[in-house]
């Protein structure tokens, strides 16, 4: 059985160690991968982020018999590697462009919502800078404005007043800060409340819900500074059992799936819901159309059962009566960063230390995100998030007790993450 990997990240790194504790034995490629990765599987060049690199990953697959192909981040789901993959008869986990479209257009998921009548904000979506600007003279605040289509995670505004407003318009509008991604605006209520993310795999009938978890995405500790992509992680938040989570997978993710069905879709892959719980119960803030990161990190190495199987069966429609088993223990996922990042920042630093975490700490992972083996053999940094320090423990202090432990062996030049990750639970009760 041979698998490829599409990606290059932590999220990818977990994926394909996962992978490899299969009873299947598979050989695993990945493309392109980064130094951990490929001290796991075989690298192969190739990245599904335009669509000539789709067809040259569809060309590789061939080439190499891949059974199967497992895509890692949203950028070549929305592009369609999947339609073409399936298109040429090749197996691969991960949503068609038409289901990828929940993550691809925040208007088309709002859409989708307020056509099956699930739980969201209300919300009105403006091509053009007038009309949106007198709506928010008219509106109450705090309001959230959203640029449509894939901006990295920054494309989101939360404006406390109408200068606010009036500035994001203008930069998603007309200034194009995210580009095309800013041709439509949402503009929606806000929402107080604790938020929480409920990840599914799904056959487009039957899912099956992942453990929980919490991703930090500010840079610095107390949740200061800039965004990020996820400066680090846990597993459990809340249990699986809990009423909160039944509420959601009723309300939500059932209804989602079921509204894609009626209208010619099957959700094929990784539907990740962004949620806000909220005193009338949860509402859905954003959908993701494949595995988070770092939570995928954080979530996969609690899971017993074989992720193998449990793609193959999701591709072929066979979920139901699948369940998953998980590991009780928690995890605590660190994510270390090269100095300066989600800002401007310097790659190329030697890393010193991983093998002595390999070594001698069993219950620690540590997944690469961006890395790379230089010809001299040394592994370099070669990105903002660098690598995620991955612990196990019978509780989250000692979780996180091992994951830091782990750190202070490992060094690259400007090296920085954050000293908070797990130290206290974050809210997960519906908020006012
Ligand atoms: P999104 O990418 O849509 O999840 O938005 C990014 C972040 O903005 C979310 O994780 C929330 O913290 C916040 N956010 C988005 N939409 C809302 C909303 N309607 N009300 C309150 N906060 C929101
Ligand atoms: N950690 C957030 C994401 O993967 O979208």
């Amino acid at each position: 059985m041979k698998v490829l990997v599409v990606g290059s990240g932590g999220r990818e790194h977990a994926i394909v160690a996962t992978l490899l504790r299969s009873g299947r034995r598979p050989e695993v490629l990945c493309a392109p991968g980064n130094a951990g990765i490929g001290a796991e599987a075989r690298l192969v060049e190739g990245s599904g982020d335009s669509p000539e690199g789709i067809e040259s990953l569809l060309g590789l697959a061939r080439d190499e018999g891949i059974d199967l192909t497992v895509v890692g981040p949203e950028a070549p789901l929305v592009l369609g590697i999947a339609d073409r993959f399936a298109a040429a008869g090749l197996r691969v986990f991960g949503p068609s462009r038409e289901a990828a479209a929940l993550e691809g257009s925040k208007c088309r998921a709002k859409e989708l919502l307020a056509r099956h009548g699930i739980p969201t904000a209300p919300f009105r979506i403006f091509d053009d800078a007038r009309p949106a600007m007198a709506h928010l003279e008219r509106a109450a605040y705090p309001l959230v404005l959203k640029a449509d289509g894939l901006a990295a995670g920054k494309g989101v505004i939360v404006a406390r007043d109408r200068a606010e407003a009036a500035a994001g318009a203008e930069a998603i509008l007309v200034e194009r800060r995210f580009g095309d991604a800013g041709r439509r605006l949402l503009v929606e209520d806000f929402l107080p409340g604790s938020e929480v993310s409920l990840l599914v795999i799904t056959d487009g009938e039957d899912f099956l819900p992942l453990e929980t978890a919490q991703d930090y995405k500010q840079a610095f500790d107390g949740d200061e500074g800039p965004n990020t992509g996820g400066m680090g992680c846990y597993s459990p938040t809340i249990a699986l059992e809990d009423p909160v989570i039944r509420d959601a997978v009723e309300r939500i993710v059932r209804p989602t799936l079921a509204g894609l069905r009626e209208e010619g879709v099957l959700f094929r892959g990784v539907l990740y819901c962004g949620l806000m719980l909220t005193a009338k119960g949860p509402q859905v803030l954003e959908f993701n159309v494949r595995l988070g990161d770092p939570e995928t990190q954080a979530i996969l190495v609690r899971l017993k059962t074989d992720l193998l199987e449990v793609f193959e069966r999701a591709v072929e429609g066979r979920l139901r009566g699948v369940r998953l088993e998980w590991d009780r223990r928690h995890s605590v996922c660190v994510v270390a960063t090269s100095g300066g990042y989600p800002g401007t920042h310097a790659t190329g630093f030697p890393i010193t230390g991983l093998e002595g975490v390999r070594t001698s700490a069993p219950d620690v992972r540590v997944f690469h995100a961006g890395t790379r083996r230089a010809p001299s053999g040394e592994v370099l940094t070669s990105g903002g998030r660098v690598l995620g320090v991955t612990a196990l423990g019978a509780t989250r202090a000692e979780a996180r007790a091992k994951a830091y432990a782990a750190l202070e062996g490992i060094r690259f030049e400007g090296m920085r993450y954050r000293q908070d990750i797990g130290a206290e639970a974050r809210g997960s009760k519906p908020g006012p």
